[in-house]
């Protein structure tokens, strides 16, 4: 997949390996990996195994993306994600925040909803980060990336209906309400963007 770097007006991202001159200054990116303001996205690999484990196990954390997992099933998540990257050429990132600390893992992936292939945008953050604004910011992100960069004709947020920050930063990235679904047993809601 060939991807270009284009003059971004938010100052997130640049692909391609291009160093390109954006709002907040000069960026160097590419698919694997890129940069907001606060924080750094490197493709999904095995390292980043020990960081989700963690992760999938706070019951907080996992509450809303379908519960605690074992160290077992993020492992298979891990593999089932990178082989998604080598099937698509776009999946998931880890994202550090600027000192290096793990912060979560966000990004664009397909996903099967009521028997239509869709794709997804997804973000999940250590619980000691909520609230300063990170997901708002990689959502930005993956959203421009999705649209601009992939030239995604639509992307997609699945949030469980109670989940009402995660709503929120979609409502904030100009996702709309698109409809109510069933999943796994949980209701939740469909929010759409369309490029
Ligand atoms: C959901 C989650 C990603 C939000 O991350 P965050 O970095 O705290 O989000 P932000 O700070 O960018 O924005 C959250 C927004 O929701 C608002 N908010 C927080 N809790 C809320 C609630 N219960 N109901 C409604 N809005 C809420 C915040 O005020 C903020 O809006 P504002 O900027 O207008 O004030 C984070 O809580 C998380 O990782 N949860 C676990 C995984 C998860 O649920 N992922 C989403 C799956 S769809």
């Amino acid at each position: 997949m060939t991807c270009r770097a284009k003059q971004r007006h938010d100052g997130i991202i640049g692909l391609d390996n291009t160093q390109i001159a954006t709002g907040s200054g000069r960026h160097s990116a590419s698919m694997d990996r890129f940069s907001t303001d606060n924080l750094t996205a490197e493709r999904l690999n095995e390292s980043h195994l020990a960081d989700l484990v963690a992760l999938h196990l706070d019951p907080e954390a996992s509450r809303y993306i379908g519960g605690v997992r074992s160290a077992e099933a993020t492992e298979k998540y891990l593999v089932a994600n990178m082989a998604h990257w080598d099937q698509h050429g776009f999946g998931l990132w880890t994202l550090r925040t600027k000192d290096g600390a793990f912060a979560g893992r966000a990004g664009i992936r397909h996903i099967l909803v009521d028997d239509v292939d869709e794709i997804e945008i997804a973000y999940a953050f250590t619980r000691n980060l909520w609230g300063r604004g990170f997901a708002s910011e990689i959502a930005t992100a993956l959203t421009q990336i999705g649209l601009s960069q992939l030239e995604l004709p639509s992307l997609i947020g699945i949030v469980y209906v109670a989940n009402g920050a995660s709503r929120r930063v979609l409502e904030k990235s100009n996702y709309l309400l698109e409809r109510s679904t069933n999943r796994h047993g949980e209701d939740v809601v469909i929010y759409r963007i369309r490029r």
